[in-house]
């Protein structure tokens, strides 16, 4: 399982992590703040509940948390790593959280720095921490996908803010020289022309500089989403891209022992499993205790999956991120664990 050109280094997923807020918010507790109802957002989307960070807490917290349970899977010391990226689209920092997150886990010897693709953002990190390895230069990277859309979140609108939760997932990856490769192949997609179903805009206002020059400041507004075009991107976009990435690396889905979608409805993830005729008991999903996490949901999943016994070495996984952007991504994955 690999489209490993000759003379290029494997890739090994080494370890998992995941933390999570501790505040978990009910549907029925939303409905004291919107008109909403349990049933509604079950049965549109599958979600029982979200957690939300709270005062105590912080998206560079809940990301090394997540890192630091990686690296302990993976029996990795912090300094050994040569890179970290962090997929976010809601640092602490506009300029990056991911070097804060370096400091805090103590990555002495790694560079550090954010990757910006919303719900796809992880899968993107980890094809780019995949081209470091591959071609040599270097040999452990940590890649956190963590959001905290909760601060973007426009909390009265009923269309948007029952969908969304905040988290962290980490996984850790290593070189391989000895023809192992655990990534089989991947594609990845982008169309700003259909960026505005799914943003998180800036407003700008144009304030005297010197002379008649003037200079732009303002603030982000909250998430707007047109959810019904989101839908159906995901529902097109999805199995397009799984079905050419399948074709691309000659595997069937009858060989997929997972299928690790980024979780944004569980309405989409039964529509794309059907797409393939893949059972509903490998679909993963953690959906109704988490919500969409954007960048957190695929390593908060499969840190949950690797934990509980379900993802064990040599199962091969077929992921896919897909978001605001728009952007998404496919990937053939295979779980290792530790050396
Ligand atoms: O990472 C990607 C992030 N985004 C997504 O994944 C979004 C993808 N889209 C979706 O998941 C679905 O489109 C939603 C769950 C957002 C909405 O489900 P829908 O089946 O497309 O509902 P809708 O927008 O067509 O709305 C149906 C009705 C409307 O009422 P009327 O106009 O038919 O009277 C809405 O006002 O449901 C109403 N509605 C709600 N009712 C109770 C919308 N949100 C809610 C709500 N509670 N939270």
């Amino acid at each position: 399982m690999t489209d490993l050109p000759p003379r290029c280094a494997g890739v090994l997923l080494r370890g998992c992590g995941s933390a999570t807020p501790a505040r978990s918010i009910s549907n029925d507790e939303l409905g004291d703040r919107v008109e909403t109802s349990d049933t509604w957002i079950r049965s549109r989307t599958g979600i029982a509940a979200r957690r939300i960070v709270g005062r105590e807490e912080s998206l560079t917290a809940l990301s090394a948390k997540a890192a630091e349970a990686a690296l302990q899977m993976a029996g990795w010391s912090a300094d050994s790593l040569d890179l970290i990226l962090l997929a976010t689209s809601t640092p602490d920092d506009l300029f990056g959280s991911a070097p804060r997150l370096q400091a805090r886990i103590g990555a002495v010897r790694a560079a550090a720095f954010d990757v910006t693709a919303a719900c796809s953002g992880f899968l993107f990190a980890v094809i780019t921490a995949a081209q470091y390895l591959r071609c040599g230069a270097m040999q452990r990277i940590l890649v956190v996908g963590a959001d905290q859309l909760s601060r973007w979140v426009d909390w009265d609108d009923r269309r948007s803010c029952v969908l969304f939760g905040d988290a962290a997932g980490a996984l850790v990856l290593e070189a391989s020289i000895d023809g192992q490769d655990d990534l089989g192949g991947f594609l990845l997609r982008s169309d700003g022309s259909r960026g505005d179903v799914l943003q998180l805009p800036h407003h700008r206002d144009h304030l005297p500089l010197v002379g008649s020059a003037s200079h732009q400041k303002g603030g982000f507004e909250s998430i707007q989403m047109n959810g019904q075009e989101v839908y159906k991107f995901a529902v097109r976009e999805v199995p397009a891209i799984l079905d050419a990435l399948l074709q691309k690396t000659g595997a069937s889905a009858e060989q997929l022992d997972w299928l690790l979608l980024h979780q944004a409805n569980q309405r989409i993830l039964d529509a794309v499993a059907e797409r393939f005729s893949i059972p509903q008991s490998k679909v993963l999903s953690n959906l109704a205790s988490y919500g969409n996490t954007s960048a957190a949901t695929i390593p908060l999943m499969l840190d949950e999956a690797v934990r509980d016994g379900r993802i064990q070495a040599g199962h091969r996984i077929a992921s896919s991120g897909f978001g605001a952007g728009l952007s998404w991504g496919a990937a053939l994955l295979r779980w290792s664990g530790p050396a």
